[in-house]
């Protein structure tokens, strides 16, 4: 067996503050020792959103709190590291400087390497942290602030096939929650409702359907909700129970089968060889959807790789084990290591036009 890493890992570039240790013994499977997140949910609430300075300000109080968890629930101290691994972007940028900012106290403190991670990345190699998934293999990112089609051919490798031009799809969940007067988080509240109700009775647009490649189009999707929505209520004075769980039911559908379709074109548009069809994010939550891509994926013959929920959403393993297959390749930064509010993973395919909640990130 090759050389035992363990490597802690900070994220915090949205509403999650979180730290983690994840081990890996070269050639062996890794093993998160811990997992902290400290979530701001509550104090978002009022406010209907992420409110940056809000969260940068929470992070900055908490990221020593979640690493002191994070050390203690692993049973190791900074001595047994081998290295710091941070999330350096993209995100909103006062939380992402908070935890770079004490990942460089820490490595400054301890002489140990640093390493800036990319929170997409995260995501993306998140199924070999989970399911030991070889390159390559198709990544779906779907979350509130993320929304994105990626060849991964490699640790620093990532070819974008396509993405949205302006919502996130679960920021179109939690704006039709809104609509509907469904709590926060919409996804699985939009959900929960649509079991009960009629997929076609509403034909919501498919954007985007005619056009080549794997773009998405979300935004759409809640002005066609609203006017649904609001042609109800001169008929009956309001929407019914019924109305709602269809209003659900068939806004899931149109977003599943934009997902669905636009994964079938990124499979056929990515080379032989593919080892399976991964996703990541809030979104893959979904039961719908998750079975419309399961379905997509054995069509093509692809395993399907849907890492546990906890690991699917924000979190600090996801960077620690970034971070540990960079350091793996001899990759690390130094004090200069800068925050960056937009990070494209894939520097040579175009700029996204809006990417969700987080801001439009390139
Ligand atoms: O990955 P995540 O926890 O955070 C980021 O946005 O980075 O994703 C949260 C998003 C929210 O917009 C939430 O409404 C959506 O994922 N979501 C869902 C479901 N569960 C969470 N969307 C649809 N169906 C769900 N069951
Ligand atoms: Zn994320």
């Amino acid at each position: 067996m090759g050389q035992m890493l363990t490597i802690l890992g900070l994220e915090s570039s949205c509403d999650d503050t979180a730290a983690a240790v994840v081990r890996q013994a070269d050639g062996a499977a890794p093993e998160i020792l811990s997992s902290i997140v400290l979530g701001q949910t509550a104090l978002h609430a009022p406010f209907g959103g992420v409110v940056p300075e809000i969260a940068a300000r929470a992070h900055a109080e908490k990221i020593d709190l979640a690493v002191e968890q994070a050390l203690a629930e692993a049973g190791v101290d900074l001595h047994d590291l081998d290295a710091i691994a941070v999330t350096a972007g993209p995100g909103l940028i006062g939380g992402v400087l908070a935890g770079v900012m004490c990942a460089k106290g820490l490595s400054a403190a301890t002489g140990l390497p640093l390493i800036g991670v990319n929170h997409l990345a995260g995501h993306a190699l998140t199924p070999r942290l989970t399911d030991g998934l070889e390159f390559p293999y198709l990544m779906l990112l779907a979350s509130g602030g993320h929304c994105q089609f990626l060849r991964v051919d490699g640790v620093e490798d990532f070819t974008r096939l396509g993405g949205t031009i302006d919502d996130a799809p679960g920021e179109a969940f939690d704006k039709t929650a809104k609509l509907l007067a469904l709590p926060q988080p919409g996804g699985p509240a939009v959900e929960r409702e649509a079991e009960a109700g009629d997929p076609a009775r509403f034909a919501f647009p498919r954007p985007l359907m005619d056009r080549p490649g794997c773009d998405m189009s979300f935004s759409g999707l809640k002005t066609a909700l609203l006017r649904a929505r609001d042609a109800i209520l001169p008929e009956k004075g309001g929407i019914t129970v019924q109305d709602r769980a269809d209003l659900c039911a068939s806004f899931q559908a149109a977003v599943r089968d934009v997902l669905a379709r636009k994964a079938r074109r990124a499979i056929a548009a990515a080379p032989e060889g593919l080892t399976a069809l991964a996703v990541a994010g809030g979104v893959a939550a979904n039961r719908s959807i998750r079975d419309a891509l399961e379905q997509v994926a054995a069509e093509a013959g692809l395993p399907f790789v849907a890492p546990p929920l906890r690991l699917c959403t924000d979190n600090a393993a996801m960077i620690a084990w970034a971070g540990l297959e960079r350091f793996r390749l001899g990759h690390a930064d130094d004090m200069t290591l800068a925050a960056r509010p937009r990070w494209p993973l894939d520097s040579q395919s175009p700029a996204l036009v809006g990417s969700g909640k987080k801001g439009a990130k390139g």
